[in-house]
């Protein structure tokens, strides 16, 4: 019997992490599906040792701990999912998110390539300006608008040409805290929600992120990779989305611009960011639909205890 390959996971508590453990474990977790596999290879149970650490077990911004975390568990591969994810607060916490995404992620790649591991970080589509006009592939400039996507894009910067960068966006899990479960909730307690129809992106389900992330632990390619699902939506779309499903009618979701937000978010947000996922499509194959996610997010959230 082969050796199972093992694999380090930080932020393994985290809205991606939760969903990848389970995957690694066999198992497929709340808003995934079960017959989704990007690499046409089914799940086994014996094929990978996870080791799962919380932000309470690793600070990934602590080089001693980095080391220690490398050196104790001596992983196949390591997925760095670990970071200062409050956009907002980011910018006037700038040097904890830069610790947190840059530093983190370089002693991540030093680590990873001292210890042998493949590094697998996980960025986002906030690196890009947003004005191109269409969906961005891999190779696209980057230019990052707020504090977030500058810290993740200079950790993108400190990873090795090995080490495999997948950028993702507009992430949403049943166990993960995120825009789809406040809009649900009003739905189902009928109130009205406002959303921008002038920011233009890609939905991305944790669950099938994270199946998509099996593959690549699999694959172990290199470069960058842009994974998301299928299409592009405005947060708008998705409220009015999220209502249908929940038998709320059109007055349910009401479009406004960026500028009309009250207060004003402090970080600026890409207008349009949606990422290219063709070069993901051609060598494994593409997510789903965003609808179908989304659905299995309203779908699965019924499961959960609250
Ligand atoms: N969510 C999105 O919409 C989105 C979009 C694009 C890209 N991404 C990227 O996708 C990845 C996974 O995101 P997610 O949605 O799973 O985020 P998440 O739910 O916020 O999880 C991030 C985890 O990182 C942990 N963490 C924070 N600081 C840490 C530190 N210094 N050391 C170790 N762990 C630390 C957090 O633990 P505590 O909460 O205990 O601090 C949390 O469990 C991240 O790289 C993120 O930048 C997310």
């Amino acid at each position: 019997m082969s050796q199972a390959q093992r694999i380090l996971v930080t932020g393994g508590y985290g809205q991606v992490g939760v969903d990848l453990v389970d995957y690694l474990m066999g198992r497929v977790p709340l808003g995934g599906r079960a017959d989704f596999a990007p690499d046409q290879r089914p799940l086994d149970s014996e094929e990978f040792e996870v080791i799962g650490l919380s932000h309470h077990d690793l600070d990934v911004s602590s080089p001693e701990q980095v080391e220690a975390a490398l050196a104790h568990t001596r992983p196949d591969v390591v997925v760095h999912l670990a970071a200062y994810t409050a956009v907002d607060r980011a910018e006037t916490e700038p040097d904890l998110a830069r610790a947190v995404n840059t530093t983190g992620t370089g002693l991540l790649s030093d680590a990873a390539a001292r210890h042998g591991a493949h590094l697998i970080a996980v960025s986002t589509d906030y690196v890009f300006d947003g004005v191109k006009g269409a969906a961005y592939v891999e190779e696209d400039a980057t230019n990052p608008q707020s504090v977030y996507g500058l810290t993740k894009r200079d950790g993108e910067l400190l990873c090795r040409s090995a080490d495999t960068i997948v950028r993702t966006s507009w992430v949403m899990g049943v166990r993960g805290k995120n825009v789809a479960h406040i809009i649900a909730d009003r739905a189902t307690s009928g109130q009205s929600v406002r959303f921008v129809s002038d920011q233009t992106g890609t939905v991305t389900s944790s669950a099938d992120l994270a199946r998509a992330l099996v593959a690549l632990i699999r694959a172990r390619p290199g470069g960058v990779w842009h994974v998301a699902n299928t299409g592009t939506t405005t947060w708008f779309e998705i409220a009015r989305f999220i209502g249908e499903i929940l038998g709320r009618g059109e007055d349910f979701a009401t479009p406004i611009t960026t500028s009309e937000l009250s207060p004003a978010p402090l970080a600026t947000r890409p207008p349009r960011s949606d990422l290219d996922t063709s070069k993901f499509a051609r060598a494994f194959s593409p997510l789903p639909e965003w609808r179908d996610a989304v659905a299995r997010l309203v779908r699965d959230r019924e499961h959960l205890v609250r």
